[in-house]
């Protein structure tokens, strides 16, 4: 066999397409390296587009307002005659919590007014929030905590309490009271509904 020159040899050797290590051409690396790239930035765009609503829907229960709840029935209106010491009630409520559902018991106080309506409103002292008791001796509503007091229909007589006992929506359906629990806030001289 014919042996080749030099020359011949580093020729053939610029000519031969460039190669890896792999064995693939630089070219067909580039290209694969691209490939990967494109299919990388891809698929992150799809999980992130994707994300969004399940993220929302995780999410959604936390956003939901907690103060909604079901009108309770108090009983006949005909139970609810005293005009002097207010009554008092136990009612259990549902309400919202993230993604749980949460009963409790709240306790609320009902008098009757001089026009015949029926004020009912809630035991939550609107200071920092204690159970407000009714005391028959002093024929007023006493907060044990820091000695808030209420008249009979829950007017502020004294003490930190910054207003008055909070009143709680009502009505009468079927000859029977009905009345919306709440949550106020503490602290302020205004009603506000606790988002
Ligand atoms: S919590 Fe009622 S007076 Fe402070």
């Amino acid at each position: 066999m014919a042996r080749r020159s030099k020359e011949e040899v580093s020729e053939s050797f610029h000519n031969a397409p460039s190669s890896s290590p792999e064995g693939g051409s630089a070219s067909e690396l580039g290209r694969r390296g691209f490939l990967a790239w494109f299919l990388g930035i891809g698929t992150v765009s799809v999980a992130g587009a994707l994300s969004v609503p399940l993220v929302r829907f995780a999410l959604d229960p936390l956003t939901r307002t907690s103060t909604e709840t079901e009108w309770s029935d108090l009983g006949s209106v005909d139970d609810f005659t005293e005009t002097e010491v207010p009554q008092k009630r136990t009612i259990s409520i549902i309400q919202i919590d993230g993604w749980r559902k949460v009963t409790s018991d709240k306790v609320i106080y009902v008098i009757k007014g001089a026009d015949g309506t029926l004020g009912v409103f809630t035991a939550v002292c609107p200071h920092l929030g204690c159970s407000v008791k009714w005391n028959d001796n002093n024929h007023q509503f006493k907060c044990p905590c820091h000695n808030g007091t209420f008249t009979n229909v829950g007017k502020l007589v004294s003490g930190p309490p910054p207003r008055d006992m909070d009143t709680l929506e009502s009505k009468v359906e079927d000859g029977h009271l009905k009345v919306r629990y709440q949550s106020f806030r503490n602290l302020v001289k205004t009603k506000e509904v606790m988002a």
